[in-house]
């Protein structure tokens, strides 16, 4: 069985994130960015949906190769 006590193979990629939501979405204002914000894109953090790193972890132990996506200004 799977982490959720369904068969497996389990399907779900979210595992602890808002799974109270029918859909997990996050709305951040741009202007809110400074110069750089690193989001969430292996579902492991939990400083959602910032990146804290976890996707390491998760790569060593599955093999995978996820990374957060950065979002910054461009230098002038
Ligand atoms: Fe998920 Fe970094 S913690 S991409």
């Amino acid at each position: 069985f799977c982490p959720h006590g369904r068969p497996v193979p389990c399907k779900s990629i979210n595992q602890n994130i808002l799974k109270t939501n029918p859909k997990v979405v996050d709305t951040i204002d741009v202007e809110d960015i400074a110069d750089k914000a690193v989001f969430c894109r292996c579902w492991k953090s939990k400083n959602w949906p910032y990146c804290d790193g976890a996707h390491g972890a998760h790569n060593k132990e599955t093999g995978d190769n996820v990374g957060p996506v950065v979002i910054k200004r461009k230098e002038k």
